[in-house]
């Protein structure tokens, strides 16, 4: 006979949290939201934490290496998507590992004997006033001078009139070497009141500018997410069926951490790839696998040695595998279930797995109940697919502007391997739709405010710690009518009133 369940499964909004003491200690500024992402034993350090529990989702409307930048520089991960050529993919994490905060490559670069018409062109296309003049035009061209816009007077020239007669030459640059710091290039800048600072390698070509602008921007993230060559920590998602390719190059590109990207992670694929992993490069390559939604999910898992557990089938919002297989579970429920099984797992042999809560996360408190019921990071796509740094197109309809985010089961992005059950070798029915989403600015003003609210709530709770929140949470179901209750209700929105009135 099949197998019932007792209990209906829930989903976050069904849940809210009761405060408790919170001591004039708990305030939002000494909140600790660093959380562990892979696995580790009873009195050891993980070797892997985030500064925040956020980490963006395997898909290619979401997480690319400008996403992985901006993420990590707020103290999380993003999992560059798996659903791309294996070249694509490693060649998007080598992005994120070269990347130095504050040491730009020149998008503005032109050639001496170009013209004043070209230089305003370029202007107009980059909005950058500061630009190289390199033997070949490209970035990393011998480096002969660099025009700004102190360098020309529109009115006085001619837009004929030849770079190569008013840039400022590279005998008057105050340029450093290439392997110069961020601190002594600001030192530089600061002392010779410079606006930029060309760095050269020992052949006088350019590697990078650094830019006095950006030096605010880059002291501010105090949360920012770095490896001990003080380089962007970053994630990939793998599949189950190109492992022994796609592995090694992501492992050789510099990824820290793995992940199987599959609808359903219960299953004989997965432990089959984390054993290939396992024989491969031991414990070395860190990779988490998933997703479940149960206790049998997350011991089979464990057992088969996943450094960490993802959970979630059917709560995405993009997601209609609910409807179109009638499998799934309410996101809560999954979570609060799989917490339980990894706290057993824990006491019994002493090895601490984290789990991620996967999808469904529509307002921010979901994320600070989901790590109040045991989740020790959250993953979310449609949140940051949002943001100026994901990798799809902004667009404007009837006057609203959107960004577009499409399921990774839907046929535009055509990852079959996410849904493969063995054998298939495309997509015979979509797991997704494509849509919309209301754009919302930048990854930094929204993280900010997001998380501002989950460690005000955390303080509520009396927690200054993740781990904290999770022992001494007080969550409480809510009825049907006192969700209506939650939202503003009985008076007339004044946006509402004055545009009804209109
Ligand atoms: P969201 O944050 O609610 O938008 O959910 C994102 C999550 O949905 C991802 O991390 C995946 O686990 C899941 N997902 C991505 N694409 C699809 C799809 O096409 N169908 C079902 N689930 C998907």
């Amino acid at each position: 006979m099949a197998y019932y369940f007792s209990e209906p499964s829930r989903t976050f909004s069904e849940y809210l949290l009761v405060p408790g003491y919170s001591s004039s200690e708990c305030v939002p500024a000494n909140v600790s939201l660093r959380t562990p992402i892979v696995k580790f034993k009873k009195g050891e350090q993980s070797a892997l934490y985030a500064n925040i529990p956020l980490v963006s989702a395997i898909m290619q409307a979401v997480s690319d290496d400008k996403m992985a930048i901006a993420l990590a520089r707020e103290g999380g991960i993003s999992f560059i998507y798996g659903s791309q050529s294996v070249e694509s993919e490693a060649a998007m994490v080598a992005r994120v590992k070269a990347y130095k905060a504050g040491f730009i490559v020149s998008d503005s670069n032109i050639k001496p004997d170009q013209t004043l018409a070209d230089i305003l062109a370029l202007k107009k296309k980059t909005g950058h006033s500061t630009v190289a003049v390199t033997d070949d035009g490209t970035a990393t061209g011998k480096l002969l001078g660099i025009v700004t816009s102190r360098d020309y007077r529109i009115s006085r020239m001619s837009t004929e009139e030849k770079v190569e007669s008013f840039m400022t030459p590279f005998e008057k640059l105050i340029t450093a070497p290439a392997d110069t710091t961020l601190k002594e290039a600001n030192n530089i800048i600061w002392d010779h009141k410079l606006n930029s600072l060309p760095l050269v390698d020992e052949n006088q070509h350019l590697v990078y500018m650094v830019f006095r602008k950006d030096y605010d921007s880059h002291k501010e993230n105090a949360l920012e997410l770095l490896d001990k060559d003080k380089r962007y920590i970053v994630g990939a998602g793998i599949n189950t069926r190109d492992y022994a390719e796609r592995v090694p190059a992501l492992v050789e590109a510099g990824a820290d951490v793995l992940c199987i990207d599959s609808s359903e992670g219960f299953s004989e694929w997965q432990s089959r790839t984390i054993a290939w992993i396992r024989e491969h490069y031991g414990d070395t390559v860190k990779v988490g696998a998933g997703n479940v939604v149960d206790r049998e999910g997350f011991r089979f898992l464990a057992e088969a040695g996943a450094d960490f557990v993802k959970i979630g089938i059917g709560g995405g919002s993009i997601c209609i595998t609910r409807e179109q297989k009638g499998i799934g579970r309410g996101q809560a429920t999954a979570v609060i279930e799989v917490a339980a099984a990894r706290d057993e797992y824990y006491k019994e042999t002493g090895i601490y797995i984290p789990i991620c809560s996967d999808g469904g996360i529509v307002h921010d408190y979901h994320v600070t109940l989901a790590l109040a019921m045991g989740a020790d990071f959250i993953m979310l796509g449609r949140y940051f697919s949002r943001f100026d740094e994901s990798p799809t197109n902004k667009v404007n309809i009837g006057g609203t502007f959107m960004k577009e985010y499409w399921g990774e089961g839907s046929a535009r992005a055509r990852n079959w391997q996410r849904y493969d059950l063995g054998g298939a070798q495309k997509l015979s029915f979509e797991e997704g739709v494509d849509s919309y989403v209301p754009y919302a600015g930048s990854l930094k003003d929204n993280v900010t405010l997001t998380l501002n609210k989950v460690r005000s709530t955390m303080c509520n709770c009396g927690a200054l710690t993740i781990s904290e929140l999770q022992e001494k949470a007080k969550i409480t179901l809510v009825s049907a009518t006192s969700i209506v209750e939650g939202g503003a209700h009985d008076v007339v929105l004044k946006d509402t009133a004055v545009s009804a009135h209109k």
